[in-house]
C-alpha cells in the first residue's frame, strides 16, 4: 500500500542578509514536524530554500562589487551551512535563481494571463530614483526615502496587474468553509477581516530592475518577487516536468511561515493557484516573532541573534558538544513559547531549561538508570518475569503517549507536546524514587522485583528516546546507542516501535555518556546576556559553585542613592540611572524598566557593584551594576530597611 504523503515547507529566505534566529525557528519547527511524520510512517517531502531575486538583493550585490548570482551563491550557502549545523533534514533546497524555477514561475504567470486574470495597467507611486525603489506613503520618512534620506518622486509606469478582486468571494468562502486552513485561529480572523475589507488588484511585474524572472510575453518586465517566490512550492515537486511526483505531493499539507507574510500565503497564493487550476494548500500556519531581550531584532540595533554563534557559546558554556547545544536550542525554542505566539529570547531562560528540563529531568534519568544496570545487572538489560512485564504503571502511561502527542503535533502545538512528554519523563523519575531499586538490590529475595523495575526504566527510556527524536535527533540517537539498541533510530516506525517490550533482555548497554552537563552560574555569560546590567539571575539550583572569601572581597559593593532615572531610547527594558555613591555620581544602565517606573526610583537606596568594568549599552556607558532579584517574573531591587549613607561599603 502506498504511504500517505506529507508535504511541508518553510518560507524561502531572502539572501540579502545572513540567517538569524527567526529563520532558524521556522526551519527547526518544520524539521521536527518532518521527522515526526516520517516516524509516523508518512512519505515526507520537506522543502526549504532561498528567495534570491529583487531589487534589494541586486543592490546588496552591487554594494559589494559582485554579481547578484555570486552574491546569492554566497548567502544561500550560509543558509545550507546553518541547516547542516542544526541537523535540518530537508528533502530539497530550492533557489529561485535556478533554471528549474524560472520555467515554473513563467508558466504560472502565462496561465493567469491567458485566463484574463492579468492585465496591463499603470503603476503609480512614490519612487526613489537612486535606490530604484517604489515606496508606500507609510514608508516615507518626513516625505523622503527611508533608505537614503533623499527626496522621492511620484511616478507612473506601465506594469501588469493581477485581478485579485475577481477572486474575493471565492477566497472568503474558502477560508470560511475550511476552519483549519489558516492557523492559529486569531490569525484567521485577521485575514478574514482583511479580505472582507475588499481586495485591490495586485501589481505583479516591475520594469525598474532586471535581477528577476522576465514576464514570458514581455521581457521588458520582470515578475514581481512575491509571485516568483510563492511558486517555488510548485517547482520543487516537479510542476510541469514530473506529473507523478507533483500529483502525489500537491496540495501541500502545511506551509509554515512567520506572521508577517500570512496575507501572501493565505490570500494571494491560493488565488494564484486557483487561477492556475490548482488546489490551495491544506493549511497555512503563521507563528509568532521572537524579540531579543524585549526588543525587535534588527541589524541597526545590533541585537540580531546569530544561531550559529549562540550554539557555539552554549556548547562552550556547558562544556558540551555542538550537537548537544543544537538540541538544547531546538528544545528551548519550541518548549518556551507556544507556536503561534510571540516570544522573547532570553539567555537566562535558555540556561534554566537546559539545567532543569534537560540536565536534571532527562539526563539524570538516563545516567542513573545506566549506572544501576552496570551495578546490579553486569551492564545488560535484565529479564523481567513474564507476567509483570507489561502490566505496570510505566507501560500503561507509555501506551497513552502517542494518542496524546499525535493530535498535539497535528495542531503544531510543539510546546504542549514537549510538556506532555516531560510528564512521562518525570513519571519515570518518580517511579524510580518510589521503587527504590537500590533498596531492592540489598535483599536477594527481591531480585525479581529489581529486574522488573530496571527493565521498566530501560524500556521507558527507549520510548522517550523515540518520541524525542524529532525534537532532539542527536540526543535521542545517543540515548538509543547507550541503551545498546542496534537498529537505527531514524528508520523506526511508531506503530511497531511503540509496542512495550521492544528492548530485548540480555542487550548489553553501552558506557554512559552525560547527555547535558549542567551549566554552572560562574561561567561567563554570552555577550547578549550581559547587556541587562542587573544581577537578577540564576536560581539557587544553578548557583552551585563556591568562591573563596578573598574572591568575594574583590567585589566593591557600595550603597548608592538614585538621583535621576530615565528610560533609554529604543530599549524598553532599560533605565538610565544617575547614582550618588558618596564621593561621586555614576551613570548606571539597569534592566529594570519592566518592574519600576523611573519617577518611583528617585531617592531610593540601592546596592551597586562599583568596580565592575564599564560597559556601553545602547550607546550609554554603564559604570556599575545594580543588585536585584528576579521573582515571579518581577525584578526587585536589593535595598535597606533603614536609611544608609551613599558610598557605605556593603559586606
Ligand atoms: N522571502 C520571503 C518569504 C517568501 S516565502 C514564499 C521572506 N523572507 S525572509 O528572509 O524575510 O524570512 C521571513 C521568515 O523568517 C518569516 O516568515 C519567519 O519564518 C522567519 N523570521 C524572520 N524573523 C523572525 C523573527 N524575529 N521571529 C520569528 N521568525 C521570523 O519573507
Amino acid at each position: 500500500m502506498a504511504l500517505e504523503k506529507f508535504y511541508l515547507t518553510t518560507p524561502i529566505y531572502y539572501v540579502n542578509d545572513v540567517p538569524h534566529i527567526g529563520h532558524a525557528y521556522t526551519t527547526i519547527a518544520a524539521d521536527v514536524l518532518a521527522r515526526y511524520k516520517r516516524l509516523a510512517g508518512y512519505e515526507v517531502f520537506f522543502l526549504t530554500g532561498t528567495d534570491e531575486h529583487g531589487i534589494k538583493i541586486e543592490r546588496s550585490a552591487r554594494e559589494r562589487g559582485v554579481s547578484p548570482q555570486e552574491w546569492t551563491d554566497t548567502i544561500s550557502e550560509h543558509f545550507r551551512h546553518l541547516w547542516a549545523r542544526l541537523n535540518i533534514s530537508y528533502d530539497d533546497f530550492i533557489r529561485t535563481s535556478q533554471p528549474r524555477h524560472k520555467a515554473v514561475a513563467q508558466a504560472v504567470f502565462q496561465k493567469a494571463y491567458e485566463k484574463g486574470d492579468i492585465y496591463k495597467g499603470l503603476y503609480e507611486g512614490w519612487y526613489c530614483i537612486p535606490d530604484e525603489t517604489f515606496l508606500l506613503e507609510s514608508e516615507l520618512q518626513g516625505g523622503q526615502c527611508p533608505i537614503c534620506g533623499r527626496p522621492v518622486e511620484w511616478i507612473t509606469e506601465e506594469a501588469y496587474f493581477f485581478r485579485l478582486s475577481k477572486y474575493q468571494d471565492w477566497i472568503l468562502d474558502h477560508i470560511e468553509s475550511h476552519p483549519t486552513f489558516i492557523q492559529p485561529g486569531s490569525r484567521r480572523n485577521e485575514v478574514l477581516s482583511f479580505v472582507r475589507s475588499g481586495l485591490r488588484d495586485l501589481c505583479v511585474s516591475r520594469s525598474t530592475f532586471s535581477w528577476g524572472i522576465p514576464v514570458p510575453f514581455d521581457p521588458s518586465q520582470v515578475i514581481y518577487v512575491w509571485i516568483d517566490a510563492l511558486t517555488n512550492y510548485l517547482t520543487a515537486i516537479g510542476y510541469g516536468v514530473d506529473a507523478q511526483t507533483f500529483d502525489k505531493f500537491w496540495p501541500a499539507n502545511i506551509h509554515l511561515i512567520g506572521k508577517e507574510i500570512l496575507r501572501f500565503h493565505a490570500v494571494i497564493w491560493p488565488i494564484l493557484l486557483r487561477s492556475a487550476d490548482l488546489l490551495p494548500p491544506a493549511q497555512v500556519f503563521a507563528h509568532g516573532w521572537w524579540t531579543a531581550d524585549g526588543e525587535k531584532m534588527s541589524k541597526s540595533t545590533g541585537n540580531v541573534i546569530d544561531p550559529g554563534k549562540l550554539v557555539e557559546e552554549l556548547a562552550q558554556r556547558a562544556g558540551a558538544s555542538l550537537d548537544t547545544a543544537v538540541d538544547a536550542l531546538r528544545y528551548f525554542v519550541l518548549r518556551e513559547v507556544a507556536f503561534g505566539l510571540d516570544g522573547d529570547f532570553s539567555h537566562t531562560a535558555l540556561v534554566q531549561r537546559f539545567n532543569s528540563d534537560l540536565a536534571n529531568d532527562l539526563g539524570n534519568l538516563l545516567s542513573r538508570t545506566l549506572t544501576m544496570l552496570q551495578r546490579y545487572c553486569q551492564g545488560t538489560v535484565p529479564q523481567p518475569p513474564e507476567a509483570e512485564s507489561a502490566a505496570n504503571a510505566l507501560a500503561e502511561a507509555a501506551a497513552k503517549l502517542v494518542p496524546d502527542l499525535d493530535p498535539l503535533l497535528n495542531e503544531v502545538a510543539f510546546h504542549r507536546a514537549l510538556a506532555r512528554l516531560w510528564e512521562y519523563v518525570r513519571l519515570v523519575n518518580r517511579y524510580i524514587d518510589e521503587q527504590a531499586p537500590w533498596a531492592l538490590a540489598r535483599d536477594p529475595a527481591q531480585r525479581r522485583q529489581l529486574d522488573t523495575v530496571l527493565y521498566n526504566q530501560v524500556e521507558s527510556l527507549r520510548i522517550i528516546a523515540l518520541l524525542l527524536f524529532p525534537f532532539m535527533p542527536h540526543t535521542a540517537a545517543s540515548m538509543w546507542r547507550q541503551l545498546g539498541i542496534q537498529d537505527e533510530i531514524a528508520t523506526q516506525h511508531l506503530a511497531t516501535a511503540m509496542v512495550w517490550g521492544g528492548i530485548r533482555p540480555g542487550t548489553p548497554i553501552q558506557p554512559s555518556v552525560q547527555l547535558f552537563p549542567r551549566i554552572e552560574a560562574g561561567r561567563p555569560l554570552p555577550a547578549a546576556e550581559r547587556t541587562a546590567a542587573v544581577a537578577a539571575g540564576p536560581t539557587m539550583e544553578a548557583a552551585s559553585v563556591t568562591v573563596s572569601f578573598e574572591d568575594f572581597q574583590k567585589l566593591d559593593l557600595r550603597v548608592g542613592r538614585i538621583v535621576t532615572a530615565e528610560p533609554v531610547p529604543k530599549a524598553n527594558k532599560l533605565l538610565k540611572l544617575t547614582v550618588d555613591v558618596g564621593q561621586e555620581q555614576r551613570t548606571v544602565v539597569a534592566g529594570i524598566a519592566a518592574s519600576y517606573r523611573p519617577e518611583a526610583l528617585v531617592g531610593r537606596s540601592i546596592i551597586l557593584v562599583a568596580n565592575l568594568a564599564p560597559r556601553t549599552l545602547r550607546g550609554v556607558e554603564s559604570q556599575g551594576m545594580v543588585l536585584a532579584a528576579e521573582s515571579d517574573g518581577q525584578i526587585v531591587l536589593a535595598g535597606f530597611d533603614t536609611p544608609v549613607h551613599p558610598g557605605s561599603k556593603v559586606k
